[in-house]
C-alpha cells in the first residue's frame, strides 16, 4: 500500500484552489453553477476525466492540487476486480488528500458489475462512476462500454441494479450515440435519471468517432431539458477559454477535461482563472514531483516507462524542448532524468527569463 500510510509532503508549488468536499465555493460570479454528487458539492466544476493508464494516484493528486474540482481513477475492469486481480486492486486505492474522487468501474454483467461496484465502494470513493462510453474494440465486444449505447434499456437495468446494491451515488459517462444517424442520448438520460443515476457526463461524440472529429456540445442544453441531474460536458474542453464557453453556451453543471490535462495540470488552475500559465522551471518541478510519485507508488521501472507519455505535455510550448525529450525518453533512473530536466529549465532560464 504505496499510500495507505503516506502523508505527501505539504503542496508548496501552487495556491491550492480546492473546493474541499461539503464546503461550497463562495466567489460566487454570474457563471458559476452548482453541482451536488451525495457529498461532493462543487462549483463551477472543472473535473480530471477517467483516463486509462493516466488518471493513477500520483497524478490525480496533482490535478487536484492545481484545481481540479472531482477526480476520477481509470476504468476498472469489473472481472479484474471481483477477481482481486492485482492490477485492479491497485487502481482502487485512493488517498484522503485527493477527495473528491470517483473510482469508475465498466462490465458487461449485471451481478459482476454489482460485485465490482460493492467492491469499490469498500475503498471508500465519494462516488462510483460507471464508464458506458469506451469505444476500444477489447471492451466493446464484452458488451461494455460504449456497447450499450446499441441497448439503452439494458444500460439503464445495469445501472439500477448498482444503485441498488452500493450506499454511494452511482453516476455514468457515455456518449451521444453509437453514430452519427444512432444519436440516442436523450432517451439515456431520461433512462438513467429513472434508473437512479446521481448525474451523468456526456463525451460529446459518437462512439464510432473514437477520439475523432468534433465534439459536439449543442447536445447538453438539449439534455438539461430533459433531466433534472447534473449534466457533465466533456470532448475538446482544452483551455480556461474552453470551460468559459462550455459554460456560458451550453449550461452544463460540470465541464469535465481529459487529454488536456495529460502533462499539464495546470490547464486547472488556468480554467478556474486563478492564474496564467506555469512557467519553465514550474513546469520541470511538478513534472518531477509527478515523476517521484509514480516511482513511490510502483515498480521503478514501470514508472519510469509509464511517465514517458507525460513529457511532451510538461515541456510542451517550451522553446527546443524535442532535445531534452529525447534524452530523457531513453533515461532509466530517476535521477539521470532530474539531472535533465534540471538542466533543460536553467538553460531555458537563463536565455528567456
Ligand atoms: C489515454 C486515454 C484514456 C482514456 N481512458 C478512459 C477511461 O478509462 N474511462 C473513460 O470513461 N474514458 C476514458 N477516456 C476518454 C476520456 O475520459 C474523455 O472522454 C475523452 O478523452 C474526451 O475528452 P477530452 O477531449 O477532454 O480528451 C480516455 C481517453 C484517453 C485519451
Amino acid at each position: 500500500m504505496a499510500y495507505g500510510n503516506t502523508t505527501l509532503r505539504p503542496l508548496t508549488t501552487c495556491e491550492p484552489p480546492l473546493n474541499v468536499v461539503g464546503i461550497r465555493n463562495t466567489q460566487a460570479t454570474p457563471l458559476v453553477l452548482h453541482m451536488r454528487i451525495g457529498r461532493v458539492e462543487v462549483e463551477r466544476g472543472v473535473l480530471l476525466a477517467p483516463m486509462e493508464d493516466v488518471t493513477d494516484l500520483p497524478f490525480r493528486l496533482i490535478c487536484r492540487r492545481y484545481g481540479a474540482d472531482i477526480v476520477y481513477t481509470e476504468f476498472i475492469s469489473s472481472d479484474g476486480l471481483i477477481r482481486d486481480a492485482r492490477r485492479s486492486l491497485e487502481k482502487v486505492r485512493l488517498a484522503e488528500e485527493e477527495r473528491p474522487v470517483a473510482i469508475q468501474i465498466f462490465g458487461g454483467n449485471e451481478d459482476v458489475m454489482v460485485g465490482a461496484a460493492r467492491k469499490a465502494e469498500e475503498s471508500g470513493p465519494d462516488f462510483i462512476d460507471i464508464n458506458f462510453g469506451c469505444w476500444v474494440k477489447n471492451v466493446v465486444v464484452r458488451n461494455a462500454g460504449a456497447a450499450l449505447l446499441k441497448d439503452p434499456p439494458q444500460m439503464a437495468a445495469l445501472t439500477k441494479a448498482i444503485v441498488q446494491n452500493v450506499g454511494l451515488p452511482v453516476t455514468v459517462k457515455t456518449r451521444l450515440g453509437w453514430a452519427k444517424d444512432e444519436i440516442v442520448i436523450l432517451d439515456v438520460a431520461q433512462r438513467l435519471q429513472d434508473a437512479g443515476a446521481a448525474a451523468l457526463t456526456v463525451h460529446c461524440r459518437t462512439r464510432d468517432m473514437g477520439h475523432d472529429g468534433e465534439a459536439d456540445w449543442s447536445w447538453i442544453p438539449r439534455i438539461k431539458e430533459v433531466v433534472d441531474i447534473p449534466v457533465i460536458l466533456n470532448g475538446d474542453v482544452r483551455t480556461g477559454a474552453d470551460v468559459d464557453r462550455a459554460f456560458s453556451t451550453t449550461g452544463a453543471d460540470a465541464v469535465m477535461i481529459g487529454r488536456a490535462a495529460i502533462g499539464n495540470p495546470f490547464v486547472f488552475s488556468e480554467a478556474k482563472n486563478l492564474r496564467a500559465g506555469a512557467s519553465a522551471r514550474e513546469r520541470v518541478d511538478v513534472c518531477l514531483e509527478h515523476l517521484r510519485l509514480e516511482v513511490e507508488y510502483k515498480p521503478l521501472r514501470r514508472a519510469i516507462h509509464e511517465f514517458r507519455k507525460h513529457y511532451s505535455g510538461y515541456l510542451k510550448g517550451l522553446p527546443n524542448n524535442s532535445l531534452a525529450r529525447q534524452d530523457i525518453v531513453r533515461m532509466e533512473s530517476y535521477a539521470e532524468i532530474e539531472d535533465r530536466l534540471l538542466r533543460f529549465a536553467a538553460d531555458h532560464e537563463a536565455v528567456y527569463g
